[in-house]
């Protein structure tokens, strides 16, 4: 039994146990699809089919539960199915209100894919609690919420935006990938359900595609089961090994998560002062707007850091081409620094500015990083 709410001890421990048949400390990986009935027909372990649980994923299940403080977790195979997961729970009709920035693929699926299906997703400035204040007075079924918002770091306050989401029945569903659980706890704060492309910083190695949805004990009970339902029938689970690797690295996310954090403060204070660049997203400076919230809801700011270059499209995409030590390849949350000019990949609807660079600060150390962008910047 896990006695501690400190993240450093349950991403050790969390789903985690010696297994009894042979003493393995690390936990074994189950291959198998399926899984034998005793004499009487019973299932002694509880698994059936691997679609429906096996071992690896219900002990990565039960490991992000505690490091969310949630009640249930829904593992997929991706950060996009676990999103397709909630809006496929709602109904044709059911208003959706979203962050004007966010994962340009969740503004796409809501937007387009399940609007085919009669979703209706509107899309507003979730760190202005005035907008969200508009947007709750018409019916809203659900309000999505991603903070810090790729790629512009907008901060939206949880705690604030749940409190008036729930004054209006409205459910509060938080893309948590860029905080992760060691920065946020949004069920914590009020929200009802976290979302995590576990792809990023939770795997954390950039060698595995994941996701997860942890729903807080006051979720709505039909909301839960409709989960359990989608991921089941749905059928978009990570295979066992995934899950192993998932959990493999669970135990090093806080010590990762904080040095990183650590990293891109220092990077994003020292661009801020750089001829070269035109203006820099990282909710740790004082100058952000929502530096107050974020400070008030994250326990370091993050990894993750955006800077424009001056002169642009053509400036920007110089600086991508020209770092050695930061590989140009989208992404983030990895050991190894990356770095992204974003409109290009973000496709028409983008309102990324065109200079944009997005940064995923990894382990390497700060001052050799700092060295390649100053070559690299010119
Ligand atoms: C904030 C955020 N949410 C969701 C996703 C989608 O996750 P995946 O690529 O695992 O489907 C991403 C991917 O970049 C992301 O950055």
């Amino acid at each position: 039994m896990l006695n501690s709410s400190h993240p450093e001890t349950v991403a050790v421990h969390a789903g985690r146990a010696p297994d009894p048949s042979s003493g393995a400390v690390t936990p074994n990986l189950v291959f198998s699809s399926t899984f034998a009935r005793d004499d009487h027909g019973q299932l002694p372990h509880g698994h059936v089919y691997s679609r429906t649980s096996n071992p690896n994923r219900a002990s990565v299940e039960a490991a992000l539960t505690a490091l969310e403080g949630g009640a249930h977790a829904f593992a997929f195979s991706s950060g996009q199915a676990a999103s397709a997961a909630i809006f496929a729970t709602l109904s044709p009709g059911d208003r959706v209100i979203l962050p004007d920035d966010l994962y340009h693929g969740t503004r796409y699926l809501a937007k387009n894919e399940f609007g085919r299906w009669g979703l209706v997703a509107e899309f507003i400035d979730t760190s202005d609690l005035a907008a969200v204040t508009t947007a709750l007075q018409k019916p809203a079924r659900l309000i999505w919420l991603e903070t810090p918002s790729n790629p512009r770091l907008k901060i939206s306050d949880i705690a604030a935006v749940a409190q008036l989401a729930r004054a209006a029945g409205a459910i509060v569903a938080v893309d948590n990938t860029w905080a992760t659980p060691v920065l946020t706890q949004p069920l914590t704060l009020g929200a009802h359900l976290v979302m995590h492309s576990t792809t990023k910083y939770l795997g954390g190695h950039s060698d595995l595609l994941g996701g997860v949805l942890i729903a807080g004990g006051d979720a709505p009970a039909d909301l839960v089961a409709r989960l359990r339902t989608w991921q089941n029938l749905g059928g978009a689970v990570p295979a066992p090994f995934d899950c192993w690797l998932l959990l493999r690295s669970l135990a090093t996310l806080p010590l990762r998560v904080r040095a990183q954090s650590a990293s891109a403060a220092q990077l994003a204070a020292w661009l801020s002062g750089h001829s070269k660049i035109e203006r820099v997203y990282y909710p740790g400076l004082s100058s952000h707007p929502h530096h107050v919230v974020a400070a008030q809801q994250m326990s370091a700011f993050g990894g993750m850091l955006s800077f424009e270059v001056r002169g642009g499209h053509d400036a920007a995409k110089a600086v991508a081409c020209r770092v050695k030590l930061i590989t140009q390849a989208t992404s983030l949350g990895g050991v190894e620094s990356l770095i992204e000019h974003r409109r290009p990949v973000e496709g028409p609807d983008s309102v990324t500015p065109p200079g944009l660079l997005r940064f995923s600060v990894g382990l390497e150390h700060v001052e050799d990083l700092r060295a390649d962008l100053t070559q690299a910047l010119g």
